[in-house]
């Protein structure tokens, strides 16, 4: 078998031809113009779909809205979905506007998180968003996305991830996989369940800095009694950050940092 490698190698092309050319002002209006119809496009396919409870739909205007930055426009839509019984289960509890993650991303920034653990993220929505304003504003950060995938979701549902990939692990696995983090998500960890406090007591014995809850104050219906203790008694309030409520909840973000005395 002869040499693979080509030693045909051609001059620089120098045709006039191929060289790109500056769109014009016209070209550029051009495609302004074609993605206000595609946005327009979408926010119509979004409706629909509500009106139809099209979740697969709604689902795919979502990605879209995401990929392609489209969330400032759609908020509204956004908020829609995450207040519409049937489907605001699959974009998590929290129902944010943008202001609401935009305050998030920088109080993260602030702190230097760059890359984040959520145990019991569900589908990601939250956290894709975080991720999608956060390259907005040039300060990536990386969400993680955990989840046991045992219960709350169907197997089909969970087929249907905003992020790329939320893996299949309990707070305590994804904790031993992911203990290099800066920070933790915990939005809406179950009442009453034993493992919010296990993982925000494994968090501080990592070390790890931040915690991000959300949720209701103790005694309401997320988190247990114990998760409360553990959070007031380690972990100092930095923020608190508030987004638009369900009827009747009191949730909100609240961004925690270790106490200096809280790994003893
Ligand atoms: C009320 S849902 C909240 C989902 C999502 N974070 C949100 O904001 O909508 C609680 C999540 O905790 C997950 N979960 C249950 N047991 C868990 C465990 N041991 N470790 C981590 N997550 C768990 C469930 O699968 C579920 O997705």
């Amino acid at each position: 078998m002869g040499d693979t490698c080509s030693t045909d190698a051609s001059p620089p092309d120098t045709d006039a031809s191929n060289v790109p050319t500056v769109p014009n002002l016209n070209e550029l209006m051009q495609q302004l113009k074609l993605s206000d119809n595609r946005i327009q496009q979408i926010a119509d396919s979004m409706r629909q779909a509500l009106k139809t409870d099209d979740l697969d739909l709604v689902k795919k205007c979502l990605d879209e809205v995401v990929s392609l930055k489209l969330y400032k426009n759609m908020w509204e839509e956004t908020l829609i979905c995450s207040r519409r019984p049937k489907v605001n289960k699959q974009f998590g509890y929290c129902q944010l506007d943008y202001s609401s993650v935009k305050s998030l991303v920088d109080r993260l920034q602030k702190s230097g998180c760059k890359k984040i653990l959520s145990l019991g993220s569900g589908l990601g929505f939250t956290e894709a968003l975080v991720e999608a304003v956060s390259k907005e504003v040039g300060h990536p950060i990386k969400v993680v996305c955990t989840d046991p995938q045992t219960s709350h979701f169907s197997k089909e549902e969970y087929l249907h991830t905003f992020v790329n990939e939320v893996h299949v692990l309990d707070h305590e696995a994804a904790l031993k996989k992911y203990s290099d983090v800066d920070a933790l998500f915990m939005l809406w960890p179950g009442y009453c369940e034993p493992w919010s406090v296990a993982a925000v007591r494994t968090a501080r014995q990592l070390g790890i800095k931040t915690v991000v809850y959300s949720g209701e104050w103790c005694g309401g219906c997320t988190g247990s009694d114990e998760m409360h203790e553990e959070l007031e008694k380690y972990w100092e309030e930095l923020e608190v950050i508030s987004y638009p409520q369900w009827y009747g909840m009191h949730d909100r973000f609240v961004v925690y940092d270790l106490k200096a005395d809280g790994d003893e």
